[in-house]
């Protein structure tokens, strides 16, 4: 669903002190209530992209449009309300010395407090299947928890826009199953989300539209069943990605990239394919 652009970067150039040219003109629209994924290979400025986002970064030259007003004149703590960033280390995110104080930083700073802070929190937490661990301190929890509490911080939030950066890092598959969901939840309430992912499984089953990154630009930027369709393979090699198996199984098998188990199962054992022996 698209109701106008949330989120728009203008010929987006930032190069770091040392010179790196890191995000290197990137013009992006990102509409209302859109589930994008941001993917490329290591070091093509997907992190640098949407660190601009929410002021963390400021541009070298081009502009960032929050909600259609230039990002350049809003402070990080303004921005705040509107971009909710979950780190991709969440060592460098996490403070606190317990998860429940963790959570409740970023709402009580958007000046929530009283049951309405609680209700924020509780359901972050739950979200996240953290719930259990409002006591604990973060430290003592393993990697991929403290990954879903950085995210849990970032729900609790309520921002219209939530910005993941490599969510399913460390996650088992009921990790990456309850992210998809916290997805799929924001989206029903009208958020808009976007990830940066190395899981090109999660990118195709999780999202709408996919950004593939390489040396700092917008390589390709389209439904997942157009940028993982074979004629974008070498595109996607070129910043060392490959597209999902299912995706070069379903080409193979004239289903498209993004074939549904069923799909692929119902041509397989199909006798006339010819695929099996019968
Ligand atoms: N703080 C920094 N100072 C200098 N150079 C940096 C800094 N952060 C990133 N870079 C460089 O900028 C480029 C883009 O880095 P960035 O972290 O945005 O990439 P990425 O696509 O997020 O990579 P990854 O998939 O490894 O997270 C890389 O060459 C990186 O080494
Ligand atoms: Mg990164």
């Amino acid at each position: 669903m698209t109701t106008g652009a949330i989120l728009e970067t203008r010929a987006l150039v930032h190069v770091y002190p040392g010179g790196t040219r890191a995000v290197d003109g990137v013009d992006l629209v990102i509409g209302r209530g859109e589930r994008v994924a941001i993917i490329g290979q290591n070091g093509s400025g997907k992190t640098t992209l949407v660190r601009h986002f929410n002021g963390l970064l400021r541009p070298t030259e081009g502009t960032v449009l929050v909600d259609g007003t230039d990002a350049a004149g809003r402070r990080v703590a303004a921005l705040a309300a509107s971009i909710g960033l979950a780190f991709q280390d969440p060592d460098r995110q996490i403070f606190a010395a317990r998860v429940r104080s963790e959570v409740a930083f970023g709402p009580r700073n958007l000046g929530r407090s009283g049951a309405d802070l609680d209700r924020a929190v509780d359901e972050a937490l739950v979200a996240t299947g953290l719930d259990g661990e409002a006591a604990t301190n973060p430290y003592d929890l393993g990697y991929s928890r403290r990954k879903l509490l950085a995210m849990a911080s970032i729900l609790a939030m309520n921002t219209p826009v939530v910005v993941l950066d490599e969510p399913t890092t460390g996650q088992d598959a009921r990790g990456v199953a309850r992210i998809q969901r916290v997805v799929a939840g924001l989206a029903g309430q009208g958020r808009t989300v976007v990830a940066i992912s190395h899981d090109m499984r999660f990118v195709a089953e999780t999202f709408e539209r996919v950004v593939v990154m390489g040396s700092g630009r917008i390589l390709l930027d389209g439904t997942p069943a157009e940028v993982f369709a074979e004629p974008a393979w070498p595109t996607l090699a070129s910043t060392y990605l490959e597209p999902p198996l299912a995706a070069r199984i379903g080409a193979r098998l004239g289903l498209g990239a993004t074939p549904t188990e069923r799909g692929l199962v119902d041509a397989l054992t199909n006798r006339s394919s010819g695929i099996l022996p019968t």
